[in-house]
This record gives C-alpha cells, sequence and structure tokens, in this order.
C-alpha cells in the first residue's frame, strides 16, 4: 500500500524508527533501511541476500510461488515461443522490443562484432592443451579489456551500448575458440550470412574439409531453434549469484569485460551453471534403467546425501516456466536425432518414475530447466565441459542489461555490505618467546 511503512523498534533502549516501504509494481515490496545503522547504530544480517534486494531494476521478474517469469514484462513463454534470442537480448538492453529495421540493424552489429582480434585468438595458442573451456572463457574475455582502452568509457552512453553489443557478439567466437582449442582442432571464424546460433554451431562443428553449415545455409531448423530456446530461456534472472556479480564489480567503475568475466568465474559454480552438468553425471552414475529405483530410493532417503539433479529449485516451488517450455523441445530434439544414446532413455525413465513418486510429489520436486537442457545439449552433440559455457554465452544478454541499466543510475554507490564480527575482541600483541 502506499505510504505504509515498517516500524522497527529497539527492545533494548526502546528506540523505534518508522521506515518507508518502497513498491515495486509486481511482487514484494522493499524496506529502505539504509538509514538503519545510523538511526539504531545496529546492521541487518542476512547471509546469502534471502530477503535482501540488493537494488531496484526494470528487467525481469520472477514469481517462485505461481512459476512467472518475465523479461521487461514480457512472458517467457511468448517470448519463447516468438523471438529469435537477439530480439530478447535487444529486449533486455533497451527495455522494448525491436522493430524489423532495429532487429536488422542489431543483428548485422552483432555479427560485425562478432570477429575477434588476431592477437586475441592467439591468447588460446597459450593455455594447456587440456584446460577447461571456462578457464579460457574467463581469461580471454576479462583480456577484451586490453584492446579497447580507447573505448571505455563508461560515462559515455554510445560506447557503453558499443561494449555490450561487443560482449554479446564475441561470446560465441570465444566460447566456440575454447572449445577447438580443448579439442585441438583449428580456430573456425564467424560468418556473417549466419544467424547468431547458426554462427556458433558453425564455429563449433564445422572441420577444416567441411563447413558445418554449407554454402546452401543447410542445416536442420530444429537443431537451431533448440539453441535458440535454451539461449532465451537462460538470457537473464534478475539478482542471481553470476549477475549480483557483475553488479558488484560495476559499482567500482571497473570496465564492462572486467566486469562480464566476474560474472562468468560465478557462473562457473556448480551451485550456479553447474548444473546441467551434475545432471549428466548424475545419469552416467546411475548407468542402467533397472537403478534407477535405487537411486530414487537414495534421493529419499535423509541419511544419504544423493540428490535428484535436475529437480528442485530455491525460487520456483510450484514448477519452473523454463521447464515447462524446454520439455517439449528436448523430446523433439530426441526424437530428430534419434540417438541411441542410453541416456536419454535413462533420463525419461528418472522423469517419470519421479514424477509419481510421493515423495517428490509432496515436496513439490519437479524438474527444473537445467534436468532438460543438460539432455537438450547432449543431443546437439555439445560436450558436457561446454555446458556452462552455453551458459555464459546466453547470460551475457542479461549481463550486460543490468550493466547498463546500471551505470544509467548515477546515483548507484559503490556496493560495500558491513559484517556481523564474531572475531576475538581487541588483545595486545605478544612477543614471539610469550605464545
Ligand atoms: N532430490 C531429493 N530431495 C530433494 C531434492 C532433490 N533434488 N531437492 C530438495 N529435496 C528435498 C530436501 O531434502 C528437503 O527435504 P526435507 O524437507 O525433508 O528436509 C526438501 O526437499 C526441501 O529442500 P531444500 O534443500 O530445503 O530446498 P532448497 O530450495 O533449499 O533447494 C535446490 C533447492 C538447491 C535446487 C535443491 O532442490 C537441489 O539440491 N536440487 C538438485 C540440484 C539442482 O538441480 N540444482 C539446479 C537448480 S536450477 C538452477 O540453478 C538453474
Amino acid at each position: 500500500m502506499a505510504n505504509d511503512t515498517l516500524l522497527i523498534k529497539h527492545t533494548g533502549n526502546g528506540k523505534q524508527v518508522e521506515y518507508p516501504l518502497l513498491q515495486s509494481t509486481l511482487g514484494a515490496d522493499a524496506v529502505e533501511i539504509r538509514n538503519l545503522y545510523k538511526d539504531m547504530g545496529c546492521f541487518t544480517h542476512d547471509p546469502g541476500f534471502v530477503s535482501t534486494a540488493s537494488c531496484s531494476s526494470k528487467i525481469t521478474y520472477i514469481d517462485g510461488d505461481n512459476g512467472v517469469l518475465l523479461y521487461r514484462g514480457y512472458p517467457i513463454e511468448q517470448l519463447a515461443d516468438q523471438c529469435e534470442f537477439t530480439e530478447v537480448a535487444y529486449l533486455l538492453m533497451h527495455g522494448e522490443l525491436p522493430n524489423q529495421q532495429q532487429l536488422l540493424n542489431f543483428n548485422q552489429e552483432i555479427n560485425d562484432r562478432a570477429v575477434i582480434h588476431e592477437s586475441l585468438r592467439k591468447f588460446f595458442d597459450g593455455f594447456h592443451y587440456d584446460a577447461h573451456p571456462m578457464a579460457m572463457l574467463v581469461g580471454v574475455v576479462g583480456s577484451l579489456s586490453a584492446f579497447y582502452h580507447s573505448e571505455m568509457n563508461i560515462k559515455d552512453p554510445v560506447q557503453r551500448l558499443r561494449a555490450a553489443t561487443r560482449l554479446i557478439g564475441k561470446m560465441p567466437t570465444i566460447a566456440a575458440a575454447s572449445f577447438r582449442h580443448s579439442v585441438g582442432r583449428p580456430f573456425v571464424y564467424p560468418r556473417i550470412d549466419l544467424s547468431y546460433c547458426e554462427n556458433f554451431l558453425n564455429m563449433m562443428f564445422s572441420r577444416s574439409s567441411q563447413n558445418y553449415i554449407d554454402q546452401n545455409h543447410y542445416i536442420d531448423p530444429g537443431y537451431v531453434k533448440a539453441l535458440n530456446l535454451l539461449f532465451i530461456l537462460h538470457a537473464d534472472h534478475e539478482q542471481n549469484a553470476s549477475t549480483s556479480t557483475v553488479r558488484l564489480a560495476a559499482s567500482t567503475g571497473a570496465n564492462p569485460y572486467a566486469c562480464i568475466a566476474a560474472g562468468i568465474a560465478a557462473l562457473w559454480g556448480p551451485a550456479h551453471g553447474g548444473a546441467n552438468e551434475a545432471v549428466l553425471n548424475m545419469l552416467a552414475e546411475i548407468g542402467t534403467l533397472e537403478n534407477v529405483p535405487k537411486y530414487i530410493a537414495k534421493a529419499k532417503d535423509h541419511n544419504d546425501p544423493f540428490r535428484l539433479m535436475g529437480f528442485g529449485h530455491r525460487v520456483y516451488k510450484n514448477f519452473d516456466p523454463r521447464a515447462t517450455i524446454i520439455r517439449k523441445t528436448c523430446y523433439q530434439v530426441l526424437e530428430k536425432t534419434q540417438s541411441n544414446d542410453p541416456l536419454f532413455e535413462l533420463a525419461l525413465a528418472v522423469e517419470e518414475q519421479a514424477l509419481k513418486d510421493d515423495y517428490f510429489i509432496e515436496k513439490k520436486l519437479y524438474p527444473n530447466v537445467d534436468f532438460y537442457s543438460g539432455i537438450i545439449y547432449k543431443a546437439l552433440n555439445i560436450p558436457v565441459e561446454m555446458f556452462t559455457v552455453m551458459f555464459a554465452i546466453a547470460r551475457t544478454a542479461g549481463w550486460v542489461a543490468h550493466w547498463l541499466e546500471m551505470m544509467e543510475d548515477s546515483s548507484m554507490p559503490i556496493s560495500r555490505p558491513r559484517q556481523l564480527y564474531v572475531g576475538p575482541p581487541r588483545r595486545d600483541f605478544l612477543n614471539i618467546h610469550n605464545r
């Protein structure tokens, strides 16, 4: 309600202060508490930011109880059904959907910016032959800052937009180069005649004797559609750990390439971008169809640390809207590729048995987006160690949108949390002979 406040009372000294409630367009309001320390002499303690809004944002809205995800107000279901990924990237960055001409110009700019400097390409030669693609991605994206010093005035909106578009454009090229280096294949240059997803697949899978996508542009449209969908679903998820990392780094005035590299580093952790890889590892561990009931029982056993990977979500407690969308595509891709990989049969058996099990029904544990995304990536021949890299390509759209939003807000202070100190009280230094 407008003008509502939150009254905070210190029961020790009786002091009480009313704090205004800031109104949201949708979802929970937030108490404006930045004067709490000045007023009351204490901090708030909220490890993991469970109840803390670190900023206000106009980009993405999530309602975990009702399975709602909106980008700039548009339901994810509508965008996933009707958009190409770059259209969604434009929406996230600019706040509005592009018209035809704007999308044409944006796509052209993305394609023009997909090439990387030859010196940057040579960076890959310095990585060990078996380097993890994420290790290369984080290093190479950070080093883009060494190539664009003259264009890093973050106070200039034109330079900011150029940097954001450059990052979206170059990410698939750097990602594919990371993969090719890790398997010892030569680098494939981006092509201006291909779409974002086509270009990525071509750079990943072309052979020196044969382009993955030939001059007649033939590629199975189902593959491109599936990749496009996955990129849209992973493009943004409001203040998740990697996006918050980008914002934290950006609050110091760091350049955009350094900020996005920080986001990539945060995404790398298994609790964030590594979940779809964990699903595939779990399926490999389960091994055979006969083992599925045994592993479902393990997941239900409180004395066993095993959990069904790709099930449950911290925010979505009834269903993950992205999982609902992706499920159908997952079946279509599996049908199309007619893959004989026994992992797929196993995945479908795990899904079927868990969904009719009382434990999973009662606790509202449904497959999340990453249960299916890993399976689709596998069917598209994307190697498991590239899964988090794929996530990073898509999430770059969200990261740069948040970075742009932040840079436009001149009132944003440096992010500098406080702490509840629980270490030793003041004590005097002891000479080494007296310890
Ligand atoms: N398998 C078995 N039991 C589970 C699972 C699971 N995947 N997930 C939750 N539970 C059980 C818990 O044991 C707990 O049971 P209890 O109430 O009897 O103690 C109950 O369900 C609630 O679980 P919490 O851990 O409290 O739920 P929380 O919201 O904290 O965790 C999380 C969410 C971390 C995603 C969890 O469901 C999980 O570990 N899932 C598997 C990993 C995974 O798929 N992660 C990817 C998430 S999607 C993404 O990040 C893009």
